[in-house]
């Protein structure tokens, strides 16, 4: 039977990839990835890793990405989920035309803020592709965050939210005082002046930059260093832990 194997690639370096990423990298017969255009800042990126690790002639299917409706920001959720729906039936259109195992490539490892594995589910739900499937851990960008500063990400038997820059207010609202931030398109850290951060952009790529302290301490040092990474890169993607410690 067909599989599909839904790959996490880790962060951004090729160095980071593991061994059961590359050999399931080898085994498949070809790539469905998103194209989100010509402006993709990771398109060149996992271009470099297949180069590294499958070599120059592997199979890449690129499927252009569904828009997202985003008129009604009330309604993120709904949103999302009939963009997966059309994303499931431009990747499942793509399966049929072609034989062979699949691979999915995903940024950092699938189980954090990522869409690949419902995706999937979605696909075989449809009941028009045939196959079985399993999913490859990659080194996440929060644990590559933790290395670059060299902590462990909680306290001692404490917890971790792990959330998005969307919902931080709420976390903290909610009493966490741990806690781990995802895709957040700028830096907004009114009234945590007194917490501490340990901020990451572009980690394992030649633009990361790091930056830790009391935020009050360290803001503009924070928006400088995202716009130089992006100025390098020409993308910055950051992540970050913050910490009240009372
Ligand atoms: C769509 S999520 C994917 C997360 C990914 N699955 C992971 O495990 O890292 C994208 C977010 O991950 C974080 N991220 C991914 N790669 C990163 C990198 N190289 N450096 C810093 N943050 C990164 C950022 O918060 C970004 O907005």
């Amino acid at each position: 039977m067909r599989r599909i194997r839904v790959i996490g690639i880790g962060p951004g370096d090729p160095d980071q990839v593991t061994l059961e990423a590359v050999a399931a990298m080898h085994a498949v017969a070809y790539f469905v990835v998103a194209d989100k255009g010509p402006d993709d800042p990771l398109l060149a990126a996992r271009q470099a890793l297949l180069t590294r690790h499958v070599g120059s002639g592997a199979q890449v299917v690129a499927v252009r990405d569904p828009e997202r409706d985003r008129a009604d920001p009330a309604d993120y959720r709904g949103a999302v989920i009939d963009w997966h729906e059309a994303r499931a039936e431009a990747y499942e259109q793509a399966i049929l035309e072609r034989p062979g195992d699949v691979g999915f490539l995903v940024w950092g490892d699938p189980a954090f803020y990522d869409s690949t594995i419902r995706i999937v589910e979605r696909i075989l739900a449809r009941g028009n592709v045939e196959a079985e499937w399993d999913v490859i851990p990659g080194i996440s960008s929060l644990q590559l965050l933790a290395a670059r500063h060299r902590i462990v990400l909680h306290e001692i038997g404490q917890p971790i939210t792990v959330t998005t820059a969307r919902r931080l207010r709420a976390a903290v609202a909610a009493g966490a005082d741990n806690i781990l931030v995802m895709l957040s398109a700028r830096i907004e850290l009114d009234g945590l002046a007194d917490w501490h951060i340990w901020w990451g952009a572009n980690l394992g790529t030649s633009s990361e930059r790091l930056v830790e302290g009391r935020v009050a301490d360290v803001a503009a040092q924070l928006d400088e260093a995202r716009a130089a990474a992006k100025a390098e890169a020409g993308w910055a993607m950051d992540a970050y832990l913050l910490r009240h410690e009372g």
